[in-house]
């Protein structure tokens, strides 16, 4: 049974196809309407979330399928003290496939182990999030034409951000692609990501802490929050939470076909200024979450189209 719970799970001709699935489905939604009618979705959020927990569910509504789950634990038997393994297993007498967010790492991995059931990852704890990654491998498809040749700019918290680790082990196995990595230096990329993933490979990387040195070599520029949760010192989060703040005068210096991404929800980084220039693609990435989720969902309860 195939879960997703690592984008490493899947290899890049089988993300590749999910993408051509994505934009299938973008071409011909008419096609897709009743694909999963009679299957049933649960959605467990022990973390909040606005995109992923609501992208799953418009895509499943929208393949005709129905959504069941809860969106905080405090609601469900998890507040008497249920572990992951019984509330999947009991969710799985009620579902087809699960989606779950947690603030443990590997809880979603758990509930695969016991489920039953394809189980997705819709982020654990400071760990990974791999569906914002295929996410944001089908905005950069369709802003950019392909993967091959680019250089991305990560920017923020490269620490704690799940989303930027899961982000370069994807695009690490595209051919010609450099990052510059962005960041305080206390919120730095973890070692693991350089051992496991830049270095073996070869592949180019700069780190530095100037956004603005940076600007003009990028491609793409993929900004993060500075993530406050997984702070254990609020003065730290004080502290850095607004080192880079994304304005139009800071663009001054970028190129004009630059793709400006971000995986929101913001809260500084990104000045609303910017949000009507052309470049920002953050909110056409929003959209397209819900396509490439749709895609998935397919894939993993193996219904052809
Ligand atoms: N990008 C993302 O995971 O957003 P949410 O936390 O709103 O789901």
């Amino acid at each position: 049974m195939k879960h997703c719970i690592d984008i490493k799970d899947f290899t890049v001709d089988e993300i590749n196809e999910l993408i051509a699935t994505a934009e299938d489905i973008i071409e011909n939604p008419v096609k897709y309407a009743h694909t999963c009618n009679g299957k049933k979705m649960a959605t467990l959020f022990y973390e909040p979330s606005t995109r992923t927990r609501l992208s799953f569910e418009a895509a499943m509504y929208e393949l005709g399928g129905v959504v069941l789950g809860f969106s905080e634990a405090a609601s469900s038997s998890v507040s008497k003290g249920e572990s992951v393994a019984d509330t999947v297993r009991t969710v799985a007498c009620y579902a087809d496939i699960i989606v779950m967010r947690h603030p443990k790492e590997g809880a979603p991995l758990v509930a695969s182990m016991k489920a039953g059931i394809p189980v997705i990852n819709a982020g654990d704890g400071g760990h990974n999030h791999p569906t914002q990654t295929l996410t944001d491998l089908l905005t950069i498809k369709r802003e950019k034409g392909g993967f091959s040749g680019l250089t991305i700019g990560i920017c923020g918290d490269l620490k704690f951000g799940r989303t930027v680790h899961s982000l370069i082990n994807a695009m690490s196995r595209y051919p010609d692609v450099s990052f510059v990595l962005i960041s305080p230096e206390e919120l730095c990329i973890p070692d693991y990501v350089k051992e496991e993933t830049l270095i073996p490979k070869n592949i180019p990387f700069i780190e530095t802490t100037s956004l603005d040195d940076a600007m003009p070599y990028l491609d793409i520029l993929y900004m993060t929050r500075v993530q406050r949760e997984r702070f254990f010192n609020e003065a730290d989060y004080l502290r850095l939470k607004d080192t880079y703040i994304l304005t139009p005068d800071k663009l001054k210096n970028a190129k004009p076909d630059l793709s400006i991404m971000h995986p929101l929800p913001r809260v500084n980084e990104i000045s609303v200024a910017v949000d009507d220039d052309p470049r920002a693609c953050y909110f056409r990435q929003v959209r397209y979450g819900k396509f490439i989720r749709m895609a998935l969902i397919l894939r993993l309860l193996e219904i052809s189209v």
